[in-house]
């Protein structure tokens, strides 16, 4: 890996500002600041940089992938309910054309059917879901190894 500091884009999409409001059982009980601020602090102890973006606002969304560019390295993503049917996200994901984890507070994979699809999945270098705001510290671990990785010679 270069010297430079690995710069992680996380991403929460719609209705993710919400939770607190949201049932535990599925989310967990921090608020979207809260879940920030730990992600930041593990993000700071393996050596990598974050920034923050949340919207309601699915052209926003859109616009700040476009934005991304060379600002950042890789992107965590939970695009919250978007995941499952918003083909603009995906086509905007493809052209931000950074290494990306798609994740879930819930087990998407065990609940209603719809939620079992995902039109970003087959874009992003793995999946975490059902482990609660845990699974960002997992995350962490994966995005900081296949940056390692990619770096290789
Ligand atoms: C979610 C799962 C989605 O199905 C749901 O619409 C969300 C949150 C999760 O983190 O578990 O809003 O992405």
């Amino acid at each position: 890996m270069s010297a430079r500091t690995p710069r992680i884009a996380v991403m929460h999409g719609v209705n993710l500002d919400q939770l607190g409001r949201r049932d535990p059982l599925l989310y967990g009980k921090l608020t979207l600041a809260e879940l920030e601020r730990s992600i930041k602090q593990h993000a700071r102890e393996l050596g990598l940089a974050t920034s923050f973006f949340h919207t309601n606002h699915e052209g926003a969304f859109v616009e700040h992938l476009h934005r991304l560019g060379s600002g950042a390295d890789a992107i965590l993503m939970n695009p919250g309910s978007w995941t499952h049917y918003a083909w603009a996200i995906r086509d905007a994901l493809e052209i931000a054309a950074l290494p990306t984890l798609e994740i879930h507070l819930s087990d998407v994979q065990r609940r209603e059917p719809w939620r079992r699809v995902s039109v970003i999945g087959d874009l992003c270098f793995a999946t975490i879901s059902g482990r609660g705001p845990d699974g960002y510290r997992d995350a962490l671990v994966l995005l900081h190894e296949e940056l390692e990785r990619r770096a290789q010679p």
